[in-house]
């Protein structure tokens, strides 16, 4: 087993929260934000360029197609707050048409400063733009932005991505609500959800015939090998993705191909998985349009518009604080 002494820089609270998933019965868990190591942020860049997962390029047409028009909803003074920045990209079309009218501040927050550098590198060029990057957890982040905007000035957080489809549906409105505790009335959130699609176009773009999304998912063993001196025999597992009616999320897991007994020296663990066995890694429910309305209402936010891109299956709610 790999040492502690050698093990790369550790993540706060790691080593605490993996316990606490694979000790977890009957059915273990890992956290899925642990997947965006710098491997995992690279597989899942590569993931949006795959023809299955349309979520991305999706939202890009959308915003590439109605930017004006959104910030046509807004006030002429805002300062914007980005959680989680990603590439930056998709909101290059935003900032773009927001500069265009008054210089913009663009605060995206984000807990890893390689993402932030990416950030500042894609959307630096912008003219009119000044980029203040904040590495810190969405709400910690988004309570220092929103209190160091000038007075008067409208707050425009942008959550895209459909990340809010990684909560579960309870926890996403608890979310929501955290999100509005931060903002004054008239701020706004504009938000990204996946929409409801047929299961085989799901299954596929979780599970690609080229095995992207399957590095993603394998890499969380892998991270923990080399970050917490685990020993998980990579080979010993496979991905699997599958759809849960229920809740309407796709379930990405690692199923034990054998029996396996694993150690994790940081987490002081010692696992055991039973052939057939999985770990829960992730969801990604999907929404109807006409659900989202009622789900902000209950989190302090009224929908204002809603733009929708058919093609994929993607909508654009702009909410505002009430
Ligand atoms: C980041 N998030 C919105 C992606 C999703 O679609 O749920 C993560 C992902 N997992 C596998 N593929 C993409």
């Amino acid at each position: 087993m790999t040492q502690p002494a050698l093990l790369q820089e550790v993540t706060p609270g790691f080593a605490v929260d993996i316990r606490a998933g694979l000790t977890k019965a009957p059915q273990k868990e890992l956290p899925s934000k642990y997947l965006y190591d710098e491997v995992g942020s690279a597989l899942f860049e590569v993931i949006t360029a795959l023809p299955e997962y349309g979520v991305t390029r999706s939202e890009e047409r959308l915003l590439a197609r109605h930017a004006t028009d959104i910030v046509a909803q807004l006030s002429p003074d805002v300062t914007v707050a980005e959680l989680g920045s990603g590439s930056g990209r998709k909101t290059r079309r935003i900032l773009e048409a927001l500069c265009k009218k008054h210089p913009t501040s663009y605060c995206p927050i984000e807990i890893s400063r390689t993402a932030l550098q990416l950030c500042r590198r894609e959307l630096g060029d912008i003219e009119r733009i000044s980029i203040v990057g904040y590495e810190k957890d969405y709400l910690a982040g988004l309570a220092e932005v929103s209190e160091k905007r000038p007075d008067g000035e409208q707050l425009l957080v942008l959550f895209l991505g459909s990340t809010i489809g990684n909560f579960g549906r309870l926890a996403a409105t608890r979310f929501l609500r955290d999100i509005r505790m931060m903002l004054k009335p008239g701020d706004a959130l504009l938000l990204g959800t996946d929409l409801d699609k047929p299961v085989p176009t799901l299954v596929a773009a979780y599970d690609d015939p080229i095995g992207v999304t399957a590095a993603f998912n394998l890499n969380l063993l892998a991270r923990i090998n080399r970050e917490l001196g685990g020993d998980f025999p990579l080979d010993a597992f496979e991905h699997v993705a599958r759809f849960n009616p229920e809740v309407r999320s796709i379930e990405m897991h690692l199923r034990a191909k054998r029996r396996v007994t694993a150690h994790v020296a940081a987490a002081r663990l010692t696992v055991t998985l039973e052939e057939g066995e999985t770990i829960w890694t992730e969801s990604s429910h999907k929404y109807r349009a006409e659900e989202v309305g009622p789900i902000a209402g209950d989190a302090g936010f009224a929908c204002a518009h809603q733009w929708i891109e058919r093609d994929w299956g993607f909508a654009e709610s702009l909410l505002v604080a009430r």
